[in-house]
């Protein structure tokens, strides 16, 4: 899908349909009133009518409105204009590029760029109006002799802007949500390709292409050299599968040498049976997505580089299969971290935690100003928040508040979990200095603590995305998240230093 800025005049603009809102109760937006005066009053005429209230959801296609350019006007209803806020101006978005889906046009011109939102700018309409298009938009079908019938004619589409300030301001931020968007798209890509073929090798692979194309510094840690490194506790979760692990350091430097690194840290489980802690069969399918975090990691940092951040970013990805092998580890195993804490491993199911503490050790090499780790590692964060917010935990309050904020202006959410020493007491194992689960309660907290152990040495933040990384059901599919909220932050972290 290609966007472009344009100065406004819908009218005048000629394109297969021009898109404009209506606000309940029958009132016009700027936009519809616009077309509304130069077609003498049709629009009005037609809402005197009934035809269109103007409620949330709904859409009203016209044809041949007079003196209008375009082949076609359609009406997207927004609700009241004084309860009119961000969900819903994703809403409406949502909603146009469906309808224009199904109708089957090839471009269309967007006069909802314009509507006000409370508290936020242009900049953020335009990131908003990409990432919900790109979204609505997206298929996965490459695997499928036949390509997805309702396959996409809609494949230009032109953001309405009010004068030439805007339309500066409106491309800068076009710019930054397109490389965004296709962060996006990558994430969502990788996430959605099946385990037999996104195999920690097939990361390396494709963290080398976004090297190439991006001028990135990558290097690809192999089993022998996570041996030489102590890795014993990545290398544990290896063990059961045929599969070779990886360990992907990916480098974009847009800053001095001297400027600290932000660091993104990746769970890279490619397909997560639970290993002798087996899972049931149901919905197994979905551990394909265990590898989500390396994925948003991957997506950041590509759209970091492409928007060119004044930025030094380091992604570490930890990616291996957790299989059943005759070579596994056994609930009981005791093995040794690259920080030289032993850890039981009560549950081999409880693997994310396990490789992320080698890569968050390995991580101290850098200097890191920030480590922030993403991982869909727990169900039980999917049971206290769902698949509206990702968990956030920190050691550092500053760190938090920034990805809050972060997560609010992408709205790619995340909230704040208790990191609290009260909980480590769970994690105490009788035989090493730490078992690897720390029982039901408070699951999602304890996991966030076995990675703190490993964090001491530098402002640390952790993202549990097993709710939003993906959807199951008849949706199936990667979100992308939370790339919108990563890049996001690095976009503030760019601005501020
Ligand atoms: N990858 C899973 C977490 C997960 C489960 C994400 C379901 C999304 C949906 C992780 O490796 C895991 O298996 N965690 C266990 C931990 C437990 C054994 C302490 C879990 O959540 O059940
Ligand atoms: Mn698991
Ligand atoms: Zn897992």
């Amino acid at each position: 899908m290609e966007f472009s800025i344009k100065i406004g005049g819908l009218e005048k603009e000629r394109s297969a349909c021009v898109v404009a809102g209506v606000y309940t109760p029958r009132k016009l937006s700027p936009a519809a009133s616009s077309i509304d005066q130069v077609s003498g009053g049709y629009l009005s005429t037609i809402l005197r009518r009934g035809d269109m209230q103007g409620k949330r959801g709904s859409t009203l296609l016209l044809h041949n409105v007079p003196k209008i350019s375009s082949e076609r006007v359609l009406l997207v209803g927004l609700g009241r204009e004084q309860e009119f806020n961000e969900q819903k101006f994703r809403e409406a978005v949502r909603t146009a590029i469906k309808t224009l889906d199904e109708i089957g046009v090839p471009n269309a011109a967007l006069g909802l760029t314009e509507l006000p939102v409370k508290k936020r700018d242009l900049a953020w309409r335009v990131l908003q109006t990409v990432l919900v298009a790109t979204d609505s938009n997206y298929r996965f079908d490459r695997l499928k002799s036949k390509h997805d019938e309702e396959k996409l004619s809609l494949a230009k589409v032109t953001l309405m802007v009010s004068g030439q300030s805007e339309l500066k301001r409106g491309e800068t931020a076009l710019e930054q949500a397109l490389a965004i968007a296709e962060g996006v798209n990558l994430t969502k890509d990788l996430g959605n390709l099946p385990p037999n073929i996104c195999t920690p090798t097939y990361l390396a692979e494709q963290a080398s292409q976004i090297a190439k194309k991006h001028h990135l510094k990558l290097e690809v840690l192999e089993k022998k050299d996570m041996e030489r490194l102590g890795m014993g506790s990545l290398l544990s979760v290896a063990r059961g599968s045929r599969q070779p692990p990886k360990l992907i350091i990916l480098q974009y430097s847009g800053a001095a040498k001297k400027q600290k690194p932000i660091v993104l840290v990746g769970k890279g489980v490619t397909f997560d049976t639970g290993g002798i802690s087996i899972k049931p069969a149901a919905e197994m399918d979905e551990m394909k997505f265990d590898m989500c975090g390396a994925a948003s990691v991957l997506g950041a940092i590509k759209a970091a580089a492409q928007m060119h951040l004044p930025l030094n970013v380091v992604g570490i990805i930890p990616t291996t299969e957790n299989m059943p092998g005759g070579n596994a580890s056994r609930p009981g195993d005791v093995v040794t971290s690259m920080s030289g804490q032993s850890i039981e491993i009560l549950n081999t199911d409880a693997e994310g935690r396990l490789i992320l503490c080698d890569a968050l050790t390995y991580a101290e090499r850098f200097q890191p100003a920030q480590v922030i780790d993403i991982a869909t590692l727990t169900g039980a964060c999917v049971i206290a928040l769902g698949h509206v917010a990702s968990g956030l935990y920190s050691n550092d309050e500053m760190l938090a508040r920034d990805l809050l904020q972060s997560g609010d202006y992408a709205q790619d959410r995340a909230w704040q979990m208790p990191l609290w020493e009260d909980y480590q007491e769970q994690l105490k194992s009788n035989f090493a200095d730490m078992a690897n689960i720390g029982g039901r309660p408070a699951g999602s907290i304890t996991a966030a603590c076995f990675l703190w152990r490993f964090a001491k040495k530098y402002t640390w933040a952790h993202l549990d995305i097993a709710g939003t990384a993906w959807k199951s059901g008849k949706e199936k599919g990667a979100t992308g998240r939370p790339v919108p909220l990563l890049t996001q932050f690095l976009i503030r972290k760019a601005a501020k230093a």
